[in-house]
């Protein structure tokens, strides 16, 4: 698809992944809002890479209401909606003091957020005639992190939803990408074991990400992903030793 002039939202866009994919689609000619929970950070993107901004919680119903009204008082449609927040818990489920809260944060920030945002943005999203909705998952929908249990789950969900809301979309002409990232270099990954883990540059990431949506490839497994996926069908059980050992 083209990115001149399309109207994007990009959740979780002060940061990391979602930021580099503001800069590089504001490049391209698009108009990009970004949201997050942290205004400080979101108006000063907003002011160095020429974006737009709305403040928003994507786990809070109340947020996300609010934050559809200021696009719709402010865009007569939307093009893209990328659900890129989320957030990753590591913890031991048995002995952490906050598991239920953890696990229910994870929930809700990375499974059920990108659903209910894109259910109040279908409105915007048919009224634009090339739309589009993708979701951020993870090499962790191939193979399970044990370090990071409930959030390797929400990934692999949101994998499985990317694939049936696809075949559903296509009768509103509203196109749905996945990208599943490796571990990418931002602060998500600040603790990853570098060594063990070889972590992709997120620029080269969002290269590839463009790549894949300019050419319309629905699925884009970037970097050595493709690799795990790879191994994921040939021999799941050596996949996740090798993971187990990485983590360890
Ligand atoms: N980095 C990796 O290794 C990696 C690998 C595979 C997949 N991913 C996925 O890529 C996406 C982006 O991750 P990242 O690495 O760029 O992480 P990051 O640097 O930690 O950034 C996370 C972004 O999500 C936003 N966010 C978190 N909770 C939110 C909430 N409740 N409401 C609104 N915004 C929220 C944060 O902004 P605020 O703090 O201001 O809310 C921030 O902009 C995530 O879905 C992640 O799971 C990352």
């Amino acid at each position: 698809m083209r990115i001149q002039d399309k109207i994007i939202l990009i959740t979780g866009g002060n940061a990391g992944i979602g930021l580099e994919m503001a800069k590089q689609l504001t490049k391209l000619g698009a108009k990009v809002i970004i949201c997050g929970r942290n205004e400080a950070t979101l108006a000063s993107a907003a002011k160095q890479f020429d974006l737009d901004y709305i403040r928003c919680d994507v786990s809070l119903a109340y947020d996300q209401k609010l934050m559809v009204k200021a696009l719709q008082a402010r865009y007569e449609r939307l093009d893209m909606l990328i659900n890129n927040a989320g957030m990753m818990h590591k913890y031991a489920f048995v002995d952490d003091a906050d598991t239920l809260t953890k696990v229910v944060e994870e929930i809700q920030v990375n499974a059920i957020s990108p659903l209910s945002t894109t259910y109040h943005l279908l409105p915007m999203l048919k009224r634009s005639h090339d739309a589009a909705v993708v979701f951020v998952s993870s090499v962790l929908a191939y193979v399970p992190s044990p370090a990071a249990p409930i959030y390797s789950g929400t990934k692999s969900f949101i994998h499985h939803c990317a694939q049936t809301l696809r075949y559903q979309f296509k009768a509103y002409n509203i196109k749905v990408f996945e990208l599943l990232p490796p571990a990418t270099k931002t602060a998500m990954a600040v603790n990853f074991d570098s060594a063990k883990i070889p972590l992709m540059s997120v620029e080269k990431l969002v290269a590839e990400f463009i790549k894949g949506l300019q050419h319309d490839r629905f699925e884009i497994v970037a970097g050595s992903s493709k690799q795990v996926r790879l191994m994921s069908r040939l021999a799941p059980k050596f996949l996740f030793k090798q993971i187990v050992k990485s983590f360890n």
